[in-house]
């Protein structure tokens, strides 16, 4: 399968997604990386893969909607099966959720559908939640709100801040995405009138 990966920063989950498909455990390469800021540490990480990169900054456009078709436009260069959002830190508008929806997933800092947007780590801490996590979703036009592939769960200790369940989530991010694409990937994953399957099983 074709993947093309989409960023804003670090890359710590695009890292591992190249790993996996170099390693075999995804059936599939990273053809492409996208990113909407030029300082974004992941396009160097693509670069010492050998994977062809692009920057699409958001200041060249008027507006949202000419970003997206633009973005769209690229993504279309590399023929991608499947589009991943790893750390893609933009809202996009419906026209371009519906022109990849089904091929199209984002993984999220928490347990959904608690806590969708910003800050979920400080967000559970100061709840007082036991627990958190992540969770791998199909894109859909409700922001972080589409249907869960799958999560994985932490606990929250009492010494813990926000850094600590930061590291303890992403770690969890690191084993739950490249999962998640080999099964969107290999067609085990699907989205059908809008309910997340795996080998034809609603989830
Ligand atoms: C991760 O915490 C992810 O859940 C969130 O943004 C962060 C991306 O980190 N969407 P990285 O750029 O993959 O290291």
């Amino acid at each position: 399968a074709r993947i093309v990966v989409l960023i804003s920063g670090n890359g710590s989950n695009l890292q591992t997604i190249i790993d996996h498909a170099e390693n075999g455990q995804i059936d599939g390469q990273v053809v492409g990386v996208i990113s909407n800021r030029s300082d974004a540490y992941g396009l160097e990480r693509a670069a010492s893969a050998s994977i062809p990169t692009k920057v699409l900054e958001h200041s060249l456009f008027a507006n949202r909607e000419d970003y997206d078709q633009s973005l769209a436009g690229l993504v279309d260069t590399f023929e991608p099966d499947v589009i991943v959002l790893a750390g893609f830190m933009r809202i996009l508008t419906p026209q371009f959720v519906r022109r990849f929806e089904g091929k199209m997933i984002n993984i999220h800092p928490s347990l959904l559908p608690k806590y969708t947007g910003l800050n979920t780590h400080r967000r559970a801490i100061e709840a007082g939640d036991k627990e958190h996590g992540c969770s791998v979703h199909f894109v859909t036009e409700e922001l972080d709100g589409g249907p869960v592939i799958l999560q994985a769960k932490v606990p929250i200790f009492e010494d813990d801040d926000e850094q600590s369940v930061q590291q303890r989530v992403l770690e969890q991010e690191h084993r739950i995405f490249p999962l998640t694409i080999q099964w969107v990937a290999t067609g085990r994953a699907k989205l059908i009138n809008g309910v997340a399957q795996l080998d034809g099983n609603p989830l």
